[in-house]
């Protein structure tokens, strides 16, 4: 998979060369490029935003940088095979779902907006050559879309066949059936006075199994009851 990332942060960046995803890019599973924004301008002070028309507080990007970023990346004329991300508490929500979609993708390019957001015109004229979404990554605002586009690449680089050593660990973790995922335990069997459930040491894996559901239930009842089907919410 190659994923583009444009900036005016590329330091921003630099963690994606550490663990998983730093393996992951090394032995070319997934080919990350970042762009600095600024190398789209041609004035002395490399501007990239001015003031809103309508007025408001705030300033917005300017959509030449923009047009000459995506001109590089994905060039006019053609459709390319791509999803363009913008990230913006303005967006559709980003689910599990929708990282296991986009990890299907053979190209994402993230569009890391700063300030008020980009000219609404951007998102606009790209859509003529790629598929476009705007994705939240929850009800809060960050300052700009690097530190969104991180965790978006590191949910979607990991669903890369390769990329986690061991499918089978992205089987069984939270969202993956629509529940938060069981408690987990290790060594030592009591820790601190605290000791591990007996159920899980039994050997008997039809009960482990059981127990570990009941658990994933349970603590989404208690945290997250918006995930479960209404009837089953309310159930105690
Ligand atoms: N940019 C600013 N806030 C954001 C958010 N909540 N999700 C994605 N991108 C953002």
């Amino acid at each position: 998979m190659r994923v583009d990332i444009i900036t005016i942060f590329p330091e921003f960046f630099g963690v994606l060369d550490v663990s998983l995803l730093g393996r992951a890019r090394r032995e070319s599973l997934l080919d990350l490029r970042v762009h600095d924004l600024r190398d789209c301008t041609h004035d002395r002070h490399r501007t990239v935003d001015d003031t809103p028309y309508g007025g408001g507080a705030g300033m917005v990007m300017r959509p030449e940088p923009w047009g000459e970023a995506f001109d590089a990346l994905l060039p006019e004329g053609e459709q390319h095979d791509a999803v363009v991300v913008f990230p913006s508490p303005a967006g559709v929500r980003f689910t599990q779902p929708l990282a296991r979609e986009l990890a299907q993708v053979p190209r994402l390019v993230f569009a890391c907006g700063r300030y008020e957001g980009i000219d609404a015109r951007v998102a606009q004229h790209i859509a003529g050559r790629a598929r476009v979404l705007e994705v939240s990554l929850g009800d809060y605002v960050l300052n700009g879309g690097e530190v969104a586009s991180m965790a978006m690449i590191e949910a979607i680089g990991r669903l890369v066949p390769g990329v986690v050593g061991n499918p089978e660990s992205l089987v069984e973790e939270s969202h993956e059936a629509g529940l938060l995922e069981h408690p987990s335990y290790t060594k030592p069997q009591v820790w601190r006075g605290l000791e591990v459930p007996e159920v899980l040491r039994s050997g008997n894996h039809g009960a482990i199994a059981a127990w570990r559901r009941e658990q994933a239930i349970e603590r989404t009842r208690r945290v997250r009851p918006d995930l479960l089907p209404p009837e089953a919410a309310e159930a105690r």
